[in-house]
Parts: C-alpha cells; sequence; structure tokens
C-alpha cells in the first residue's frame, strides 16, 4: 500500500547524516539502493543526491515498520523516521561518507514502488551504452553521473560570479536567428509566418555579441546553448554549451589575462584545483612545427624535427622529391621503441595513411645498426646527421613523414599522440594549459578552389600582415587564439575587425560577393559603420571543459540529456517523424519517403581531437 508524504519533511539528506545527528531522531528521504535481511534485523541502503545512508530496521523496536522493510525492492521511493547511531564495531564501512552510521527506524512510508530496473544503478555497469542513453533517468541515479552534473552546476555559477564581478553583463541572444558562419552546417527551422523561409539555430551567438559591443554594452557573457550539425566525435554534440565572452577596446592580452582568470576561478570553485597563472603560450607555427598539431598536447616530448635540409641530398627519391615540391621531410624519435613489432609498425602506417600520409618510412637502431627499408638509400653521413638532430640513440625507432607541411605536421602529430597514449608517457592526472596563437587568417581549400577563414570572416588580423592580404594571403597572421587543455581545444576566439573597409577587403578575399556579403551578413555590415569599438572575445566549449575536469572518456557524461553519436535522443526517441498537418502548416514536402530507422550502435571510434 503506498502512502502520502502528508506533513512529512525531510530533516537531512541521506548523504549528509553526519556524527552531529547522533542520538538526534531524522526524517529522510530517497531510493532503496539495496536490502538484506540477516535474520532478525533488515538493512537497507537508502539513497538520494547527496550519498547513501544504512537504515537498520530491528523487529522488536517497530514491527510493522520492520514488515513494510521486508516488502522493500530497489527503488523503491520512502521516506523513513529513526534516530542516527553509531554502527556497532567491525561492521563500518570506510568507504561510505556516513559509514561509521546507521539510522534506527521507527517509522517508514512506501512513498512509491518501481517495476524490476532494466539495468541495477551501480557505479561499475557494463550495460550497453545505448540502453543507459534510453533509460537515461536511471542511470542519471548513479553518484559518478550526479556529481559530474553537480560539479557542472558549481562550474556555471562560478563563471557567472567571476565575469559577473569583472564587469561582464549577461545577455541573451536569440535561438532562431540567422546563419552564422562557424563553418559547420546550419540547423534550419522552417517559419510557418514567412511561408518559404528558414531561421538558422544559432552555431554561436558571434554576431549578436559583436552587435552588442556596438550598442555600448562593453563586457558581454552567456552561457549559451549553441547547434552544430556536424559529425559527432567523442568531443562534439550537435548542441552543446559555449562560455561565451566579448569585450570592448581590448587587445589580445586583455582578452587572455581577463580570460586566464576566468578559466583560474573555475577550476578553484569547482574541484578546487588552484592553476599556476599565466599560461604558456605558443605561436600557431610553433605548435604545428613541434607538435604537428594546433591543438598540442605538450604534456609529454617525442617533438618533430625538420630534416629536410639533410634528406633533399640523400638517395631516397621519395624524401628527395618531397623537398623539390616544396615539401618537407619530418621525424620524430621514439626512445625505445626499436621493440615495435612488424604489426606495430603497420598499424602505425595504417594510421599515418589515414590521415593522408602516402607511406611510412622507419628506422629500427639496432644492435647491428640500422635497421630499415630506407637504410640502403642513405650513406653514414647522412645517417648521422638524422640521428643527431632526432637525438637518437641505440634501441629507439625514428618515424618519418615526406610530403606537404601540413601533412607531415597531423601525420606525425596523430602518431606521436598514439604512440604517447601506448608507451604511457601521457599523464593521466593533472590540467595543462597552453594558448595558441597568431593562427593564420586563411587556408586554402583546394576542393572548392578559394580561401577560407581559418576562425571566421570577422576576426582581425595582426596590424603588421594587414599590408600582406592581397599579395600574400597565406601569410597573414590573425589576432586570434585558442586555448588548449591537456591536447583538446577547449576555446577560441578573436580580436575582431571593427571598421567596414577592412571587413570588406576579406569578405573579398574568401570570394564572398557583395551582394552574398549584404544578404548573409548585412546587418552587421551596416551596424560597423555606425562607430563601432575596437572589440573581441573568446567562446569556451562547456561540455568539454567538464569532460576534461572530471576525466570522462566523453562530453556525453557531463551532459544531463546528451545525443548519440548519429545525433539522436534515444530516451524522447528524437528526431522524429511529424504529422503531414505540421509539415503542411509550415510548407513542406517531403521529396521522397524517409528510410525506416536502423538501430543504432553507440560504439566509438577512439577520440580524435578538433
Ligand atoms: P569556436 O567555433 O572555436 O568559436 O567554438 C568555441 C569552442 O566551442 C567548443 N565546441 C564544441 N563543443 C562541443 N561540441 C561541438 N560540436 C563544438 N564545437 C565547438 C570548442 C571550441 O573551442 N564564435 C566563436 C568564438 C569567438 O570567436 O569568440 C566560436 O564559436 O571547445
Ligand atoms: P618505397 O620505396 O616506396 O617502397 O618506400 C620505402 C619506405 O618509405 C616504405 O616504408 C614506405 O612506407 C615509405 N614511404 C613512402 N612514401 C613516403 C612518404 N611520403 N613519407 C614517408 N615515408 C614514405
Amino acid at each position: 500500500m503506498l502512502e502520502k508524504l502528508e506533513n512529512w519533511r525531510r530533516s537531512s539528506y541521506c548523504g549528509e547524516v553526519s556524527s552531529l545527528h547522533t542520538g538526534t531522531v531524522v526524517t529522510l528521504m530517497g531510493w532503496v539502493q539495496r536490502r538484506r535481511d540477516h535474520g532478525g534485523l533488515i538493512f537497507v541502503d537508502l539513497r538520494d543526491r547527496e550519498g547513501i545512508v544504512q537504515l537498520v530496521f530491528n523487529p522488536e523496536k517497530n514491527g510493522q515498520a520492520h514488515k513494510k522493510a521486508h516488502e522493500l525492492r530497489s527503488e523503491f521511493v520512502i521516506a523513513v523516521k529513526g534516530v542516527v547511531q553509531k554502527r556497532p564495531a567491525g561492521t563500518e564501512n570506510t568507504e561510505l561518507k556516513t559509514g561509521l552510521l546507521e539510522v534506527a527506524i521507527d517509522e517508514i512510508k512506501v512513498l512509491n514502488d518501481s517495476d524490476p530496473l532494466p539495468f541495477m544503478i551501480e557505479e561499475d555497469t557494463d550495460v550497453a551504452e545505448n540502453t543507459r542513453l534510453k533509460y537515461r533517468y536511471l542511470d542519471l541515479r548513479r553518484h559518478a553521473l550526479q556529481s559530474k552534473l553537480i560539479l557542472r552546476h558549481k562550474v556555471a555559477m562560478s563563471t557567472r560570479s567571476y565575469l559577473s564581478e569583472s564587469g561582464f553583463l549577461e545577455i541573451e541572444t536569440p535561438v532562431l536567428t540567422k546563419s552564422t558562419p562557424e563553418g559547420a552546417r546550419d540547423f534550419l527551422v522552417p517559419s510557418r509566418l514567412t511561408p518559404g523561409s528558414f531561421f538558422a539555430l544559432p552555431q554561436s551567438p558571434q554576431l549578436f555579441k559583436q552587435i552588442l559591443m556596438i550598442s555600448g554594452f562593453d563586457r558581454y557573457f552567456q552561457i549559451v546553448r549553441c547547434f552544430r550539425d556536424e559529425d559527432l566525435r567523442s568531443d562534439r554534440q550537435p548542441e552543446f554549451t559555449q562560455i561565451d565572452a566579448e569585450m570592448s577596446f581590448v587587445d589580445i592580452d586583455d582578452v587572455i589575462g581577463v580570460m586566464e582568470g576566468l578559466v583560474a576561478a573555475i577550476f578553484k570553485d569547482g574541484p578546487g584545483f588552484e592553476l599556476q597563472l599565466p599560461f604558456p603560450r605558443l605561436t600557431y607555427a610553433e605548435a604545428v612545427g613541434r607538435f604537428g598539431l594546433d591543438n598540442p598536447d605538450v604534456r609529454f616530448g617525442m617533438e618533430l624535427k625538420d630534416l629536410t635540409a639533410i634528406a633533399s641530398k640523400t638517395g631516397f627519391k621519395v624524401f628527395a622529391d618531397a623537398a623539390s615540391k616544396g615539401g618537407v621531410v619530418k621525424a620524430i624519435c621514439v626512445k625505445h621503441g626499436a621493440e615495435f613489432s612488424r604489426k606495430d609498425l603497420d598499424d602505425l602506417t595504417a594510421i599515418a595513411v589515414s590521415f593522408g600520409a602516402k607511406g611510412l618510412a622507419w628506422v629500427k637502431l639496432t644492435d647491428e645498426g640500422w635497421q630499415s627499408p630506407i637504410a640502403k638509400f642513405l650513406n653514414d653521413d647522412e645517417k648521422a646527421a638524422i640521428a643527431g638532430v632526432l637525438g637518437a640513440a641505440k634501441g629507439d625507432l625514428l618515424l618519418f613523414a615526406a610530403d606537404r607541411f601540413s601533412i607531415a605536421g597531423t601525420v606525425l602529430g596523430r602518431l606521436r599522440l598514439n604512440i604517447g597514449a601506448r608507451l604511457g608517457l601521457i599523464p593521466k592526472q593533472g590540467f595543462n594549459f597552453i594558448w595558441v596563437t597568431e593562427f593564420p587568417m586563411f587556408d586554402y581549400d583546394d576542393a572548392e578552389k578559394r580561401h577560407v577563414a581559418v576562425h571566421h570572416p570577422f576576426t582581425a588580423p595582426m596590424d603588421e600582415d594587414l599590408d600582406k592580404m592581397e599579395k600574400e594571403p597565406l601569410k597573414v597572421r590573425a589576432k586570434a587564439y585558442d586555448l588548449v587543455l591537456n591536447g583538446v581545444e577547449i576555446g577560441g576566439g578573436s580580436i575582431r575587425i571593427h571598421r567596414s573597409d577592412v571587413q570588406a577587403r576579406v569578405f573579398d578575399l574568401l570570394g564572398i560577393a557583395k551582394e552574398e556579403a549584404e544578404s548573409r551578413f548585412g546587418f552587421l555590415l551596416e551596424a560597423l559603420r555606425f562607430g563601432t569599438p575596437p572589440h573581441g572575445g573568446i567562446a569556451f566549449g562547456l561540455d568539454r571543459v567538464m569532460a576534461i575536469m572530471t576525466g570522462s572518456d566523453s562530453i556525453r557524461d557531463v551532459i544531463a540529456f546528451p545525443k548519440t553519436q548519429k545525433a539522436t535522443d534515444m530516451m524522447c526517441d528524437s528526431p522524429s517523424t511529424v504529422d503531414q498537418k505540421q509539415l503542411d502548416e509550415i510548407f513542406i514536402r517531403l521529396a521522397k519517403k524517409a528510410p525506416e530507422k536502423t538501430p543504432e550502435k553507440t560504439a566509438e571510434k577512439p577520440p580524435e581531437k578538433a
């Protein structure tokens, strides 16, 4: 028989019962984690948000309560009154916060029952992730997930208080808006009142925050949902949260200074971790030169070395050709890697090829000298010179990439991460921050045969590079910066263009025609002409920050209701089809019948970094 709460009110959370309560009566409410019958006594672990406490039902104390306790099953919802007492010596549980205590129950109300669960609410569960996502509300009963969301709340509170104290105003921007060019596909929302027209969900509030600076708000922030229809990975979700900020009358160092303070505040207020400020900085050129990637994991060595000058003169055609075509020959030295097996090398080659390499030349430095498919093409002087640059010694493995600068970097950068993880070189604990600055303004898209913005088209070029814009666009550096934590890009921003003439030159270079610019962001271009202050800002990916802060493998673990790899919500089964009537109202006709849904797997590819 289920009972009513009536005038019972909770006096404490289960997890907060402490020795201060000893000898007093407490009223607790929560879920039955476990029931154990021990002859006469019945023990129940009662769970709520703050933890677990042990209840004892003694038939001699209250026969009726004991009888009710006997009927309890996992996840029944109950309220109890009882006296807090010390556990008898020898029965303490030191793993539990409340493990020295128990509550001797006088009264119990069974507020609700529960069907048998699809899986137990246990920390170490090997239940398929899809089942857990379908029953997300049950999975969220686990302490591990709850504590991550509680920490996320603390971080959000800390963000608000730090930024507010630093003069930032939290201002909301629209969700039904217009396409913002952040490089991903938009999610579109058809308009009923303007047939045939669509809103785009914001990929970021970029344009609105710049407009707020033009309006004179001076400092803005928002903890804001952003939407990007891109292929998902373990550190990407189609909707995710940014800590988004913008400031007026600033240059790079001002933004970096204030934002380092924010990061230090959230790590202190969240996990209680003191960070050393300022964070080190690397220019983009240094980052890609030494680590191959613009989100370098600088927690271990194995840095890339440039061997182009030596390699170009060797008899190995692959090397000489790469150098003569303006490419590079780069290499890494894997300490003690000579023990890698043939299969290991084949695996590494496959990884290299998957990132665009044409092959992977390798050398093992053994007792017999160079063991390598390319040894025969190199004389002793060349071998010594290569080993010298790489700091290589007997027992090491050398891996080479001969290619365009960007491919050689990516290939060796990825191999470095893979091997670093495989050899346990990457520390499991700790937070390593690094700013990457001086990104290039433009990249050249071979497929589309045009320049594209590396950050976004509103990013300002560095003052000293402004005159290179038309002649050598690929040499123009931007006032853009990323914050990288443990090799993951957790934030990115820039100083913006605040002059409409410079903005027009950038659009020109990007091949965005006047009419197109006018129709896509005409409102911003017009606004820039009405007294725009110099301004800049940044956005942090809150989900990524939380995932790293909590040591989670995937950002799904720090999002209450995440989407799967196929961007679906397993719990509410979205996206889903809609009635023809709803489609008619928004003037949408489906081109063809949508294919039947196929059951999906969330098996994860190894996390790749953005
Ligand atoms: P950017 O595109 O670099 O910059 O995004 C900022 C940060 O948001 C996070 N992020 C994501 N997190 C989870 N899932 C995703 N799909 C996803 N995409 C991005 C990353 C990234 O560093 N408007 C600019 C900021 C600015 O210039 O001020 C912007 O959005 O951690
Ligand atoms: P080959 O002479 O083509 O048999 O190549 C000899 C070695 O060089 C093999 O181990 C290839 O994997 C490797 N190799 C081929 N192309 C490249 C390249 N562009 N960069 C690095 N190694 C390469």
